[in-house]
Formats: C-alpha cells, sequence, structure tokens
C-alpha cells in the first residue's frame, strides 16, 4: 500500500514506520512514498529527505483561505496517489476538501486515551487532571478533533515523578509500536469501518 504521512514536529512515529519499510520490505505491506508537513524545517522533514522519500510542505500562511489551504493539502497528497495517509504529530485541523478525498482511509495518532484528553494537549492534560493511565490511540480521522473510529489503543501507566515531557516519551514508545503495528495490518489485511466499529480480518 503506499502511504503518505503528514508531519509537523520531530517525526519520530514517522522515523518508526520509515524503519518498519526499511526493514521489512515488501512484507510489511506499507511504502512511505511522501511526507507532507505543515512548515518548513522540522526534524520531520529531514527524516524523510534521509530516506530518499519526496517531501511537500503546505502553509495555512501562504493561501488566503483556511479552506484554500485544505483544498492545496488534499492535492498535494493526492499527487502521490496514496492508499492509506497517516497523521503522525501532524498540528492542523483537516477540513471537508480533504476529508472528501482521504476521510475513511486516514490514521492519526493521539498520546492519550481517546476519547479522554483530545486536542493538542493530550499528555498536559491527563497529568493535570490526576489519571493513575493513560495511554495512546490510532484511529481514523474525521471531521472531529481526536474523535473518528477508533482502531488500536494500549495503556501506560503514569509515574509519580513523571511531568509532561518524560511521560510522553514513555507513551511515544508505545505509540510508535502501536503505529508501525496498525499501518501494517491495514495495508497487508484491509479493513471495515462499521459506524464507530474497525474490523481488521
Ligand atoms: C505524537 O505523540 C503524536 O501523537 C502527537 O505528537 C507527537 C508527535 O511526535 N500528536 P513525533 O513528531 O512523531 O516525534
Amino acid at each position: 500500500a503506499r502511504v503518505v504521512v503528514l508531519v509537523s514536529g520531530s517525526g519520530t512515529n514517522l522515523q518508526a514506520l520509515l524503519d518498519a519499510v526499511a526493514e521489512g520490505g515488501a512484507a510489511y505491506g506499507a511504502e512511505v512514498v511522501a511526507v507532507g508537513a505543515d512548515r518548513d524545517g522540522i526534524e520531520g522533514l529531514r527524516r524523510a529527505e534521509r530516506a530518499g522519500v519526496p517531501t511537500f510542505v503546505c502553509r495555512v500562511r501562504d493561501f488566503a483561505t483556511r479552506a484554500e489551504w485544505d483544498a492545496a493539502l488534499a492535492g498535494a497528497v493526492a499527487a502521490h496517489r496514496p492508499d492509506l495517509v497517516v497523521s503522525a504529530g501532524f498540528m492542523k485541523i483537516v477540513g471537508t476538501a480533504f476529508l472528501a478525498a482521504f476521510g475513511g482511509r486516514t490514521v492519526n495518532t493521539h498520546p492519550a486515551l481517546l476519547p479522554s484528553f483530545p486536542g493538542a494537549h493530550g499528555v498536559r492534560d491527563a497529568l493535570a487532571h490526576g489519571v493513575r493511565v493513560t495511554g495512546c490511540t490510532v484511529h481514523f480521522m474525521d471531521a472531529g478533533v481526536d474523535s473518528g473510529p477508533i482502531i488500536a489503543q494500549e495503556a501506560v501507566a503514569i509515574r509519580e515523578a513523571d511531568d509532561e515531557a518524560a511521560l510522553h516519551e514513555r507513551i511515544k514508545d508505545v505509540e510508535r509500536r502501536l503505529l508501525v503495528d496498525v499501518v501494517g495490518r491495514l495495508a497487508r489485511d484491509g479493513y471495515r469501518i462499521e459506524g464507530r466499529k474497525v474490523h481488521i480480518p
């Protein structure tokens, strides 16, 4: 399966996918055909370049309206003919044009156990709330924020000494493994979404 990955930052989830493709070869079932970002100068783009994967940048400020940015992003992704799009730390909310083109085949990873703690500060919010267990979620993207059908989750215990950075790093260790597993299974085995339920044969 042809996969386009969208990033906004360090891209360690992207790196895990690139490594899985390099190590798994055709048996993994997916290849990263392009990496897109909403900003320049991030490590995620450098990781793609080092792997010889084409990149593109689609910045909101380069467009007169958000809808035009959304359509441009959809076009930039479509140019690479993806079977699956993976949002791995992509920090923008996509709109109707993008979802019309890629809804139902765009996967997002979130560092909390959705529906708890959605949004841009899931790790910080879990810590602040005082939960004992948080984790990560891989889900299909829908029109909401971190609200689409859930594919996989894994719990991560919060420790007394945790601050946001330490906890997020421990979550990301799990998240990278979960994302690599999910992308491989979706690519190899296919899937069916029925309402909020995701079925992978
Ligand atoms: C991940 O935890 C992702 O869930 C969150 O931001 C982080 C991105 O990390 N949205 P990286 O850029 O993949 O290292």
